[in-house]
């Protein structure tokens, strides 16, 4: 129902999407090419959905190893980045917000780019990477993660600006922002900006005698939907279906419910009068939506392209790791966390991979939470992990992934999609197994980071199978009680 970006999380859950691309093995250092994208649920052509238009996306998973099922730790930008890029959950980094860095308000915890940088990589940054701010210590981690200064497309700071051309004539801040790229500010878009730059450090590294680590972090899907308009013609708004599920869940248990807040404040959505919390949103403006949505994908995708061609054309393809991944969104067998992107990157390029973590691990700088996914690439020679790891040997019925999401109060409320650290109340806590997802929302204690499991508010159970969108909650019809709440980490 819902716009397909943050206001997803009603159910408290999210997956994200991970693409990933190996080429032959070589016996030099392999590159990395790390591409986040803000905001993208797998309305992708490789994932079947036959509306949108992603070839260039599509053409990278046909040859790379798809993931069908991975799922954000947590579905807010700086706490899905700072777990992924740590490899720690959100309970370690103690980010469940924007407001914190996590090396002086939990420990010292090493990246993916300053693992790579300490093993001889030049490790670069461009675009959206870390979230900007406190949680990246205003420098993108810097100095400890990148062996140059991070890039900041100049165009970025027009993203929430009055920009939108309006049916009135008059510029201003919208959700749907359809642009002529030739009159905005600058003449150009951030994420254009960021290919350009990321396409002009691959030349640079051409010749380079070091390997290169390169994360490129792009702005778009999410939201405003500032996107150039002639995206806007592959989608006719007669051609848009609507969600298969518009209604808010009967059983859905009001804590889990997110309000879309982000998507209120925008002048064009202010104008249509939605009532708190529940809305409706006019079938009209779903439908444009939905548009905008999907031409802000096709876009994205046209600078993915302009990037993989880059390497192509660089003859740097052969020899270098793409994973491709978003923060969150929605995102078989193959259930995995963004949590192991760490170990993965690491045993691909033939690194050490880090231990497993203690537990509690803050004082160590250096382990993993996730698991390694090396096996699932069908190659092998030299770069396997020494250490067994039983994840693999495991029945698909006993594979686990962790999601959680604080709330601030048990109804939705102005804060309920981003409450601050000291407002939390009540934590999310979900597992999805391959024939279910489960959530207990329980009482959290932000002063000591403790969740109360003795102390649940609501929950929420959905089998896969029968109820995929999740709409029917049976939580109540098993008492919940059944499933453990020991398998929470
Ligand atoms: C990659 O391809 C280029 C050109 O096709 C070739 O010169 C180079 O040796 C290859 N590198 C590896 C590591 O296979
Ligand atoms: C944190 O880790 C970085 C990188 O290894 C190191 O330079 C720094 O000294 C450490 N800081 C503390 C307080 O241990
Ligand atoms: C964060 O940035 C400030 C200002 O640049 C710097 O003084 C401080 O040492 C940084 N914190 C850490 C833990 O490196
Ligand atoms: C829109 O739908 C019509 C009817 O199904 C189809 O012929 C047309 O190709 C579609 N247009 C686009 C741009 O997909
Ligand atoms: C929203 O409310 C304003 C002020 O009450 C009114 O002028 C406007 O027509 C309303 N818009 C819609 C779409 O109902």
């Amino acid at each position: 129902m819902l716009p397909p970006c943050r206001g997803l999380l009603w159910l408290a859950l999210v997956l994200g999407s991970v693409c990933s691309s190996l080429e032959s093995a070589a016996p030099d250092p392999l590159n990395v090419l790390l591409i986040i994208v803000d905001d993208l649920r797998p309305s992708l052509g490789c994932y079947g959905d036959q509306l949108i238009r992603s070839p260039n996306i599509d053409q990278l998973a046909s040859h790379s190893l798809l993931f069908q099922n991975a799922f954000a730790q947590q579905a807010v930008c700086a706490p899905s980045r700072v777990s992924f890029l740590t490899g720690r959950r959100p309970d370690t980094t103690r980010l469940y917000d924007f407001n914190s860095y996590w090396r002086v308000h939990a420990g010292n915890f090493s990246t993916i780019p300053q693992y790579f940088k300490e093993n001889g990589y030049v490790t670069m940054s461009v675009g959206k990477v870390f979230h900007p701010g406190i949680s990246s210590n205003h420098s993108d981690d810097s100095p400890y993660s990148w062996s140059i200064p991070p890039y900041h497309p100049s165009s970025e700071k027009y993203e929430n600006t009055k920009t939108c051309r309006g049916p009135d004539g008059e510029l201003h801040a919208n959700l749907l922002c359809p642009v002529d790229v030739a009159d905005v500010p600058e003449g150009t878009l951030p994420d254009k900006q960021s290919t350009e730059e990321a396409i002009r450090l691959l030349e640079k590294m051409k010749t380079s005698t070091s390997p290169f680590f390169l994360a490129v972090g792009y702005h778009k899907p999410h939201i405003p939907f500032r996107y150039p308009k002639e995206f806007q013609k592959l989608y006719p708004l007669e051609n848009i279906t609507l969600a298969p599920d518009p209604q808010v869940p009967a059983g859905l248990p009001p804590v889990a419910y997110n309000p879309w807040m982000d998507i209120r404040q925008r002048e064009d959505v202010q104008a249509l009068n939605l009532s708190m919390p529940y809305g409706p949103i006019p079938v009209d403006f779903q439908r444009k939506i939905r548009q905008s949505y999907f031409a802000s994908v096709s876009y994205l995708d046209t600078q993915v392209g302009r990037l993989l061609s880059a390497l192509d054309d660089l003859q740097l393809a052969n020899s270098t790791i793409i994973a491709f991944t978003s923060d969150h969104g929605r995102q078989a067998l193959d259930l995995v966390e963004l949590l192991s992107l760490f170990p993965t990157l690491a045993g691909l390029a033939g690194l050490h991979v880090p231990p497993r973590c203690p537990s509690p691990s803050f004082h160590v700088e250096l382990c993993r939470e996730g698991q390694n996914l090396l096996k699932y690439f069908r190659f092998g020679k030299g770069t396997h992990d020494s250490e067994e790891d039983p994840y693999f040997h495991a029945n698909p019925r006993e594979l686990i992934a962790y999601s959680q999401y604080p709330r601030p109060a048990d109804s939705p409320q102005w804060n309920s999609d981003k409450p601050s650290l000291k407002d939390i109340k009540v934590m999310g806590y979900s597992i999805r197994t391959i024939d279910y997802r489960y959530t207990v929302w329980v009482s959290f204690n932000p002063d000591e980071f403790l969740a109360n499991f003795s102390d649940v508010h609501a929950g929420e159970l959905y089998l896969v199978d029968s109820d995929p969108l999740q709409d029917h909650n049976m939580y109540n019809d098993t008492q919940g009680g059944d499933l453990p709440l020991s398998l929470m980490p």
